[in-house]
């Protein structure tokens, strides 16, 4: 089969098209043969050596942690899946998911069966936005129906997803992006649209009881300003985490850290969503997978609308 494996991280050219032996099942796991897989931020910031990194062991690695196929055979032990089924999954996060490939193993539970109305290529780019939008705003987050929620980076691949859920959830959406997605996020939901490049979030927004702060950094920090008392932050980007809660502590106020985790029966309920059309996936762009050092070039860039899939 083939797979994209990285040798040494570093820049992009470092991903290169292999051929590997397919991997056999094991107890409890399901050999997938893939339609496609999604490509997110820790993507490059894993090549490049940050991000999941320490969790990768020595390369050389294949990376990729979301995908959507068909089950091409089953391990031992596992039940409720044929071989044909469609499905799609967030795997193994943050350890290595092994999603830039023809073909790769999941564990059963880590999976949910997609409906043949969807479609299945698209379908490999919902799982670990999906999971982080729905995990941060009503896990950690504690969205509440009436609530206002302030998304960051609100066009991008989780935030997108997260404006149509909080809409879903019934809260007041507002959302920062530049002035060329304004009407991308309005058609998606998002009750005000703050151009983060000509307006000043901090004086224009107050009293909200969550932020989904998809920047972090000084701009993590800076919002917190917008929060009610009793109001929380849940900061994604992870490397600046520790920065926004203790801005956060000084301030009288609590910022969140999580890290999205593999969980197949909330993306099953991600999945009924799409079904009923009450939550769209936006396509950014489809990419063949040996053309996968264009997407993370194009990841970087920070200016991705929805969300980057690999074709396999
Ligand atoms: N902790 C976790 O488990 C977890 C999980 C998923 C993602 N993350 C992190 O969360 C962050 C967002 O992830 P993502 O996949 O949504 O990223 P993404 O798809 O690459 O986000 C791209 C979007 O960011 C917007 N953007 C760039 N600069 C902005 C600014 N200053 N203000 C507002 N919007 C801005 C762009 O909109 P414009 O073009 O309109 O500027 C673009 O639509 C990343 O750092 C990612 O690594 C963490």
């Amino acid at each position: 089969m083939l797979a994209i494996r990285l040798h040494q991280f570093g820049g992009a050219e470092q991903l290169q098209a292999e051929q590997l032996e397919s991997p056999a099942p094991g107890a409890g796991e399901v050999l997938i043969d893939l339609v496609s897989a999604g490509v997110n931020p820790i993507d490059w910031k894993t090549r490049e050596g940050g991000g999941a990194a320490p969790f990768q062991g020595e390369p050389p690695l294949t990376l990729g942690w979301e995908c959507a196929g068909t089950v091409h055979s089953l391990g031992e032990g596992v039940s409720g899946l044929a071989v044909g089924d469609r499905v799609c999954g967030l795997l193994n996060f943050p350890e290595p998911g092994r999603c830039y490939a023809e073909q790769t193993l999941a564990k059963q539970d880590q999976l949910a069966r997609v409906a043949d109305s969807i479609d299945l290529v698209e379908c490999g780019g919902l799982p670990l936005a999906g999971l982080t939008a729905w995990q941060a705003l009503f896990e950690a987050g504690k969205l509440q129906p009436g609530q206002r929620v302030l998304i960051l980076a609100a066009a991008g691949g989780v935030g997108h997803l997260a404006v149509q859920l909080a809409k879903w959830k019934g809260a007041e959406v507002i959302g920062t992006a530049s002035a060329a997605n304004h009407e991308f996020l309005q058609k998606l939901g998002c009750d005000r649209v703050i151009d983060y490049r000509n307006e000043e979030v901090t004086e224009l927004i107050r009293d909200v009881d969550l932020i989904l702060d998809g920047m972090g950094g000084q701009t993590g920090v800076d919002v917190l300003a917008c929060l009610k008392p009793g109001g929380v932050s849940v900061t994604l980007p992870s490397v600046t985490a520790a920065q926004v809660i203790e801005a956060a502590e000084a301030r009288g106020c609590e910022a969140l850290s999580v890290r999205v985790a593999p969980n197949g029966e909330q993306l099953a309920q991600l999945l009924a969503l799409v079904e009923q059309g009450a939550l769209r996936l936006a396509v950014d762009k489809i990419v063949p997978l040996r053309q996968v050092a264009q997407a993370h070039q194009h990841s970087e860039s920070g200016r991705t609308r929805g969300k980057i899939i690999l074709r396999v």
